[in-house]
């Protein structure tokens, strides 16, 4: 996949969407040293500074299932960054859907859209970022989930390069499989490093619902399976937070 490099952008996803729209070969990457308005999931700002990888990939949108796009994304990431932290890879858990934690803070997010293009074709853009080589204090404060940088928690600077080619090559397999639900492999591979197995968890569904349980798996559509009592809620959209001490989103991340 053709990787597009860029010192400043608004945002990679929609840099990737503006390329495509001038007829640029799909798929696509587009790869920024800063993002001035780089975006969260619901809404939320994404703070992107020097010293992130900051990726967006896009590919066409063809019978895509999105709670497998985003789980896969989440792996990508995961595999990007895990030969880089060394043993802290046992410690680097897949948040449901798509957020990736180092010691219980967020380290990378991924950002799944489905945008529509001028001549009409649907577009699967799917941005990911790592904090990577940025200083504790340039992280975002305030935050729903505490946030840190591969630099922080490992206390020395990674290859970020390194990592921007591993995601490529993951985000490539991701766009190329958009339309399969997650294969057994897949599901055994993410359920290894999901955060809160068997843990309690707070659900605030995109409807507003709140569901509080124990996350029990996924389903190979990329739903979260959580144990109310007696019943099993399956979740297609939403956060899912550690459920003691978690708190209802008031910022972005
Ligand atoms: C989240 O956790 O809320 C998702 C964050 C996604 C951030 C990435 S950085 C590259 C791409 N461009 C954006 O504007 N957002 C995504």
């Amino acid at each position: 996949m053709r990787v597009v490099v860029l010192d400043e952008v608004g945002s990679t996803n929609d840099e990737a969407v503006r390329l495509a729209e001038q007829g640029a070969a799909l798929p696509l990457a587009v790869r920024a040293r800063v993002q001035v308005s780089g975006r969260g999931r619901g809404g939320r700002g994404w703070a992107s500074p020097a010293g992130g990888v900051w990726l967006s990939a896009i590919g066409a949108w063809e019978g895509v299932v999105p709670g497998s796009v985003a789980l896969r994304a989440a792996l990508a990431a995961w595999d990007a960054v895990a030969p880089e932290v060394g043993r802290a890879a046992e410690r680097l858990r897949v948040k449901w859907p798509n957020d990736l934690l180092l010691d219980g803070r967020k380290i990378a997010g991924v950002l799944c859209e489905r945008r529509g293009l001028e001549d009409g074709r649907a577009a699967l853009v799917v941005g990911v970022g790592i904090n990577a080589n940025i200083e504790a204090s340039a992280l975002p404060t305030g935050v729903r989930l505490p946030a840190t940088s591969l630099l922080a928690a490992l206390g020395r600077a990674v290859d970020a390069d390194g990592i921007e080619a591993r995601l490529v090559q993951g985000l490539a397999r991701v766009l190329a499989s958009a339309e399969h639900r997650l294969g057994e492999q897949e599901l055994a591979r993410l359920v290894d490093r999901l955060a809160y197995l068997e843990r309690g968890v707070v659900v605030h569904q995109l409807d507003g619902s709140v569901v509080r349980g124990t996350l029990e798996g996924l389903a190979p559509d990329g739903r979260a399976a959580v144990r109310a009592g007696e019943r099993i809620v399956w979740v297609m959209a939403g956060d899912v937070d550690a459920g003691e001490g978690s708190l209802r989103p008031e910022t972005g991340f």
